[in-house]
C-alpha cells in the first residue's frame, strides 16, 4: 500500500475498533437515561440534567462532552440541546415513523448481549441464534415489533419507487410481503385510482388493517393472508416484491418471479425494490447483522448475490422491457409480461 492507501485502510480499520463501541454504547445510553427525549421537550443545563436522569453531574458532564464530538448533541454557554440529525433519528419515532433509528437500537441493544457478543461460540456451533421475539412472528405483537421495524428505514426506498415506478396505468397492484401497508399507502396516494391487495402473514392483517384505516386508505388496499413462498398469488396489473428479494439466491429469485409471473396478466408489470448489499466500497452493515444471525441457524436461505443477475433472471422466466433505476443506496427493477 502507498500511504494514501495506507492512511485509508486506517481509517477503516480505526472505525472496525473505536467507532463501533463508541457509537453503540453511547446511543444505548443515552436511551437507557431517556437524555434524548428530555433534551426533546427542552434543552437543558446540567445540573436539571443529572437531577431528572438520576445521574452523578461530573459523570453526566463528560458524557454530554462524548456526545458533542459525535454530533449527537450541541452546547451553549450551560445549556445542552439536541442537533437535528439527533432530532430526526433518536427521539419521537412516531413522528418520524418512515426514517427513524429508535427501534433499531433497541433490537441491536438487546442482540448484542445475547447473541453478537458471542459470535466466536456461534461459529463453532456451541450457540444458535437466539431472538426474545421468533421469526417469522407468530401473533399480532411479534408482527408489530418487526413490522415497527421495517416501516422505520422506507423512507427513501419510497422516494425511489414514487419517483420511478410505472404505476400510471395500472389498477391492480398485487404487494407480496408488503409489511405494515405504508409503502403500499405512499403509491395509492400519489396513484387515486390505484388498487393493491397485500400479501402478508395472517397474524399480521390486522396491525395492517389499522393501519390503512388511519390513513384512510381502507377500500383501496385490502389485506390478504397467503404464503408468499408457497401459495399462488392472486391476479393483477401490477406485482410488487419490495425488499423481498434481495437475500434470496438465483435459483430463489427465479422460482419468486415464475409466481409473479403466472398472477400478471398480459401488459402486467413486476417491480422488484431491493436495497444494495454487495457494493465492494460499502458494505451494507443492516444487511450484515442480519446474516451474522443466520451464521447461528441451522438452515438460512439468505445470500450475497448482485442485484444484477436480475435482468436475466426476469428475461428467463419470460419477461421482457427490463428496466433498471439505482437511487438512494436502493434499485428498482421493473420488467413487463408479454
Ligand atoms: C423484509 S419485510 C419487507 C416489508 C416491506 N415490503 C418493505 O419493503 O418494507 C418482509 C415482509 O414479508 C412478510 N412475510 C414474511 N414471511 C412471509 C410469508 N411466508 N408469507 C407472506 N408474507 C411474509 C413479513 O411479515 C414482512 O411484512
Amino acid at each position: 500500500m502507498n500511504d494514501s492507501e495506507l492512511l485509508k485502510a486506517t481509517n477503516n480499520a480505526y472505525d472496525m475498533v473505536f467507532k463501533s463501541v463508541v457509537d453503540l454504547s453511547c446511543l444505548k445510553a443515552a436511551l437507557e437515561l431517556n437524555l434524548f427525549d428530555i433534551l426533546h421537550d427542552a434543552p437543558q443545563n446540567l445540573e436539571t440534567l443529572a437531577r431528572i436522569t438520576e445521574s452523578v453531574p461530573s459523570r453526566m458532564e463528560r458524557f454530554l462532552i462524548a456526545l458533542r464530538q459525535m454530533g449527537l448533541v450541541v452546547q451553549n454557554n450551560d445549556v445542552w440541546a439536541l442537533t437535528s440529525f439527533t432530532t430526526q433519528f433518536f427521539v419521537e419515532p412516531e413522528q418520524h415513523r418512515n426514517l427513524t433509528m429508535v427501534p433499531f437500537i433497541q433490537y441491536i441493544s438487546e442482540m448484542i448481549d445475547q447473541y453478537f457478543m458471542h459470535l466466536a461460540d456461534v461459529v463453532r456451533g456451541k450457540r444458535d441464534f437466539v431472538s426474545t421475539i421468533p421469526y417469522p412472528p407468530q401473533t399480532a405483537e411479534d408482527n408489530l415489533y418487526f413490522e415497527t421495524m421495517h416501516r422505520s428505514n422506507i423512507h427513501f426506498p419510497v422516494k425511489l419507487l414514487t419517483e420511478h415506478g410505472q404505476f400510471t396505468h395500472m389498477r391492480h397492484l398485487i404487494d407480496v410481503g408488503g409489511g405494515i401497508g405504508d409503502i403500499a399507502s405512499a403509491v395509492c396516494e400519489e396513484y387515486p385510482e390505484l388498487q393493491v391487495t397485500l400479501i402478508n402473514l395472517p397474524s399480521a392483517l390486522e396491525l395492517i388493517s389499522d393501519n390503512i384505516a388511519k390513513r384512510g386508505l381502507r377500500g383501496r388496499i385490502t389485506p390478504l393472508a397467503l404464503d408468499m413462498y408457497r401459495d399462488a398469488y392472486p391476479h393483477g396489473d401490477g406485482l410488487l416484491f419490495s425488499r423481498i428479494l434481495y437475500p434470496m439466491n438465483e435459483q430463489f429469485c427465479t422460482m419468486m418471479c415464475q409466481k409473479a409471473y403466472e398472477a400478471l396478466e398480459s401488459g402486467g408489470r413486476i417491480l422488484i425494490l431491493d436495497m444494495i448489499i454487495c457494493d465492494p466500497d460499502k458494505p451494507n452493515y443492516d444487511y450484515l447483522s442480519h446474516f451474522l444471525g443466520a451464521v447461528g441457524m441451522q438452515f438460512s436461505v439468505l445470500d450475497f448475490k448482485s442485484h444484477t443477475i436480475y435482468p436475466q433472471v426476469l428475461r428467463n422466466v419470460g419477461f421482457e422491457e427490463v428496466r433498471f433505476d439505482q437511487a438512494y443506496d436502493h434499485v428498482l427493477y421493473q420488467a413487463v409480461k408479454p
